[in-house]
Parts: C-alpha cells; sequence; structure tokens
C-alpha cells in the first residue's frame, strides 16, 4: 500500500464496478477511507470487502445520486464513521445512445437527473465539510465526448459538457478556501459500460477494432490509466491544479479529423 492519500476520507460515487470500483480500490489502497456508493447496494459491499482484505477501510453505500434524501444520508453515514469527506469523485453516470430525435424525453430526464443532477447533489452535500476543514479535492468525470463531437451521444455529451462548465466555476468559487475541483475526459475505457454497449450492437467485433482504431495511441484505455489520474488529482501532488479537464484518451481529442493510416 502506498500513502498518497493518507488520512483522507473519500466519496467515490457508482464505486460498485467499472472506473468508479477502480478510483475506490485505488484511493483505498494509498491510505483514504473511502465511502463507496452505488444504485448497488450488494456490489458496494463486495468493493468494501476487496478494500478490506487488502488493508483499507471503507463503508458501503447503497443510494441514488439523483435522490436528495439518498445523498444526504450517504454523506451522513461517511462522517459518522470516518469524519468529514474531503476527497470526493463524482463519477457515476449512465448514458443512453442516440441522435438527438431518436432520443426519448424518458432518456433525456434521466440522464440529467443521474449525471448533473447527481454531481450537483453530491457535491451539494458535501462542500459544507470541506468548507469546515478548509480543504478539499473534488473530481468531477467527464467524457471525451464533453469536448468533441462524436456520434449517437447527444444527450450524453451534453451532460460531460455541463461537468466540465461546472469544474471551471467550482473551481473559482472555492479556490481560496483550498477546495480545487478538476474534471476527468476518458476516451473509450475498456469497462462494464462499453461492454453493455457494445452487447446492444450487432456488429460487436468490429465496433471493438473501431474504437481501438479511433484513438491516436492505437486501442482504447484501461481503467486503471484513469484511476491513476485521478489519483494525482485528489492528492498533494496536483497542489496547484484547478479548474482542469485533464484528457485521459490516447489522444483522442486532439486527433481532429486525421486520415486514416
Ligand atoms: N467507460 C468509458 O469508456 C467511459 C468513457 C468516458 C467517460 N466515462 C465515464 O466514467 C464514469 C464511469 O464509467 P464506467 O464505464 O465505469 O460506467 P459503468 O456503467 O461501468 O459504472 C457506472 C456505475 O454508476 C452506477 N450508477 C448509475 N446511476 C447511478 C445513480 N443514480 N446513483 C448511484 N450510482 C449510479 C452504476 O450502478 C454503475 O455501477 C462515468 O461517468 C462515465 O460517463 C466512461
Amino acid at each position: 500500500m502506498g500513502g498518497r492519500l493518507e488520512g483522507r476520507v473519500a466519496l467515490v460515487t457508482g464505486a460498485a464496478r467499472g472506473i468508479g470500483r477502480g478510483i475506490a480500490l485505488k484511493f483505498a489502497s494509498e491510505g483514504a477511507r473511502v465511502g463507496v456508493m452505488d444504485l448497488d447496494e450488494i456490489a458496494c459491499l463486495g468493493v468494501v470487502n476487496e478494500i478490506i482484505l487488502n488493508g483499507g477501510d471503507g463503508i458501503p453505500l447503497g443510494g441514488d445520486i439523483s435522490n436528495p434524501k439518498q445523498v444526504e444520508d450517504a454523506v451522513k453515514s461517511v462522517r459518522l464513521k470516518f469524519g468529514p469527506i474531503d476527497t470526493l469523485v463524482n463519477n457515476a453516470a449512465i448514458m443512453p445512445t442516440g441522435r438527438l430525435h431518436e432520443t426519448s424525453l424518458d432518456d433525456f430526464e434521466a440522464c440529467v437527473a443521474v449525471n448533473l443532477r447527481g454531481t450537483f447533489l453530491v457535491s451539494k452535500a458535501v462542500i459544507p465539510g470541506m468548507l469546515e476543514l478548509g480543504k478539499g479535492a473534488i473530481i468531477n468525470m467527464a467524457s471525451a465526448t464533453g469536448v468533441r463531437g462524436l456520434p449517437g451521444l447527444a444527450i450524453y455529451s451534453a451532460t460531460k459538457g455541463a461537468l466540465i462548465a461546472l469544474t471551471r466555476c467550482m473551481s473559482t468559487d472555492y479556490a481560496k478556501k483550498g477546495i480545487r475541483t478538476n474534471a476527468v475526459a476518458p476516451g473509450t475505457i475498456d469497462s462494464p459500460m462499453l461492454e453493455d454497449f457494445l452487447a446492444m450492437q450487432t456488429n460487436k467485433d468490429r465496433l471493438r477494432k473501431d474504437f481501438d482504431a479511433m484513438h491516436p495511441i492505437g486501442r482504447v484505455g484501461t481503467i486503471d490509466e484513469v484511476a491513476n489520474v485521478c489519483l494525482f488529482l485528489a492528492s498533494d501532488d496536483a497542489s496547484f491544479v484547478t479548474g482542469s479537464t485533464y484528457e485521459v484518451d490516447g489522444g483522442l481529442i486532439s486527433k481532429g479529423e486525421q486520415p486514416q493510416d
């Protein structure tokens, strides 16, 4: 175990699987005590068990980030067990697909409720404790598609772009209070979300190769590659970094419209 987050109390949302789980395990392995929040309460328990087996500490928090009461309860539970949260990763999200005119109002509402309202609610519940402490690190999980256009992801992309704007404003509002706020914009990451997306497609194998080829580095990213950047942003190594959006995307955002090779 490393000690880059020794003494920290972290909350990671959407931490039952995928990137969130990877971040929760990484933070715990660096000394943070971690609130593992997700809709999937049983899976949260599994992640906390993994943390404890590896010598760390955590608390499972079944709950919906778009529900104010459940968010308040989760934040209170962490505070009771470990003290005020000083490190927050707003990671939970859903990704309805389709062009705008094909997206149902229900999908639109659900996507905004989880990706934007959820980030708002969790941050709103956590920030007063950070203000009391006079320090904090917040990481909002955006996406490459919040920066550049990718087909079939209109509403998801809009929420991710909103998170980048939110990150900039939060950073200016709280910089003098010792709270740093940054965003991470991953390209395609090998994760259950990608598997779910591919499972819905008829040409799964070709599409998977297309995803690899779409990234200038020649492959999709790994969960650990995203968790490593979150660790940096959460840690004191990033003490002068706030309001930034870190592109963890194998060059996807910078690529523009280059000819295929
Ligand atoms: N996987 C990728 O290629 C990719 C690329 C760019 C950005 N991202 C972003 O990274 C983050 C994690 O992605 P992932 O691939 O691990 O996704 P995932 O679907 O594997 O995991 C998301 C987790 O969030 C939870 N969740 C969903 N709605 C929730 C709610 N209302 N309340 C609490 N928990 C909820 C889910 O139960 C799930 O465990 C997301 O913000 C996603 O938009 C992922």
